[in-house]
């Protein structure tokens, strides 16, 4: 369209020029070849403009076609730019409705958080130990920082959570089992073992005989005790016999002792029964004194001797053992209140340990010199029930003197 319009445009102006051309010089007088070779020229010119519009058009429509490609690149641009902006406003439309939600929960949450809060001030208007925080009967203590915790023997812990394994330790001795409990422990000794760590050897408890089966001429053997030199000292309660070696008679005291021991300086010290009274002799017989203990109204019965002097006896009015000085009768008590029903027969082993037969308490315990019960076996059946009973002596009888033939 401006092509068309630059066409005629210079068609005018040459028109202009030819006449301009003719009218300043010799106007009407040219010739037919001055004109033809006027045409010729414009003819030329003619084409050379053609051709230089052709260039123009051709470099023109390049133009617009390289700017139709550019635009078109553009637009694809464009197109993946706005594909890209849709994306981001889906993806920005998802995180606001994702805000939205979690803008709901933080809301419930905080509702929750509150409630918490709340419940927090309540229990902490609460003192410490108001939370009862220690356990096992533990004492509770408010401190500055907190509390704590005095525990009852046995538990440990911030909280008195924990129960000491006082096995821990291994304290049973000679392959004794641990039983672990609150703040004890206890062991279970093998057979020969005995004591609170199974440290004391008490050998077997004999049950048969450990003499040779001699007959001794008294009604029934009581008690029975051999002297230094080898005598035989048997009691029967109505009567006291000394045998020699070979068994054959040297005295019959003739009184109604029921129970003997050799004394340390080797003399006789017997009891009768209900009586307070110990009474001594030389081993052949002899009397030598009598002695009250001071224990009120005392029924002396078991006694055996200390290699210090004194003599341990059993009181069945107070159900006690007492160390006993021989001489004034002083009586100590080694046995706590309740460590025997009826305390019988009593003996002390090669370690010192005081044993004896609890008559009605079914049960042979062994006492430290300080009364403090050692080991304890139960027998199940007293030295007198039915089933043991043989009208001669009884099964603690061999238990508790363990030099004497049991039977006999
Ligand atoms: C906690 O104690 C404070 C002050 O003693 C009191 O103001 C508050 O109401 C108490 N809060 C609760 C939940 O009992
Ligand atoms: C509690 O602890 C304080 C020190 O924190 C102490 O003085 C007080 O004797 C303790 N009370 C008890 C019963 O243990
Ligand atoms: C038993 O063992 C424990 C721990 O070894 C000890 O503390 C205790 O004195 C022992 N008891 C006796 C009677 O030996
Ligand atoms: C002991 O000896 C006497 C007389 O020799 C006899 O009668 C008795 O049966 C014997 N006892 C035992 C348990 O052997
Ligand atoms: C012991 O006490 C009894 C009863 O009180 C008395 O008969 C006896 O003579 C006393 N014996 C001695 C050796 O004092
Ligand atoms: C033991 O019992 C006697 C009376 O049987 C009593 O006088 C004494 O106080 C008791 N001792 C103890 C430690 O309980």
């Amino acid at each position: 369209m401006r092509l068309g319009s630059l066409t005629g445009l210079l068609t005018v102006f040459l028109a202009v020029y030819i006449e301009d051309t003719y009218a300043g010089t010799s106007c009407c007088h040219k010739t037919r070849e001055e004109l033809k070779e006027m045409i010729s020229l414009v003819s030329a010119i003619e084409e050379t403009l053609t051709t230089k519009m052709s260039d123009l058009k051709a470099g023109i429509k390049e133009e617009v076609s390289s700017l139709a490609t550019g635009i078109s690149s553009d637009v694809d641009t464009l197109t993946a730019g706005i594909s890209t902006l849709t994306k981001m406003v889906s993806t920005l439309s998802n995180a606001i409705s994702s805000i939205k939600t979690d803008v709901s929960d933080i809301k419930a949450e905080n509702a929750g958080i509150k409630r918490d809060i709340a419940a927090l001030v309540k229990t902490l208007n609460k003192t410490n130990c108001e939370l009862t925080p220690c356990e096992n009967d533990g004492t509770c203590n408010e401190t500055e920082n907190g509390y704590t915790c005095q525990c009852k023997s046995g538990y440990t812990g911030r909280n008195c959570e924990t129960d000491i394994d006082e096995c821990d330790s291994s304290p049973c001795q000679n392959e004794g089992t641990c039983i672990d409990e609150v703040n004890r422990y206890t062991c279970k000794c093998k057979a020969e073992f005995a004591g609170v760590n199974c440290t004391i050897t008490i050998g077997r408890l004999k049950t048969k005989p450990i003499v040779t089966n001699r007959t001794l001429t008294v009604g029934f053997i009581h008690d029975i005790a051999v002297t230094c030199s080898g005598h035989i000292v048997a009691t029967d309660i109505n009567t006291a016999k000394i045998y020699d070696r070979d068994y054959t008679l040297i005295k019959d005291i003739g009184k109604e002792f029921s129970f003997v021991t050799v004394t340390s300086d080797d003399k006789l010290a017997f009891t009768t029964f209900s009586s307070s009274e110990i009474h001594f002799y030389t081993t052949d017989g002899s009397f030598i004194r009598n002695i009250n203990v001071t224990v009120e109204g005392a029924r002396l019965t078991g006694l055996t001797s200390l290699s210090t002097g004194e003599l341990v006896v059993c009181d069945g009015k107070t159900d006690r053992v007492y160390i006993v000085d021989q001489y004034t009768g002083n009586a100590t008590p080694i046995s706590a209140n309740g460590t025997f029903e009826t305390p019988n027969y009593v003996t002390i082993n090669n370690k010192g340990v005081i044993i004896v037969t609890d008559y009605h308490g079914d049960s042979v315990k062994g006492l430290s010199r300080t009364g403090s019960v050692l080991f304890r076996r139960d027998v199940g059946c007293s030295p007198w029930c039915q089933d043991r009973f043989t009208g001669l002596y009884s099964g603690s009888r061999s238990l508790g003197r363990q030099y004497s033939p049991a039977y006999p």
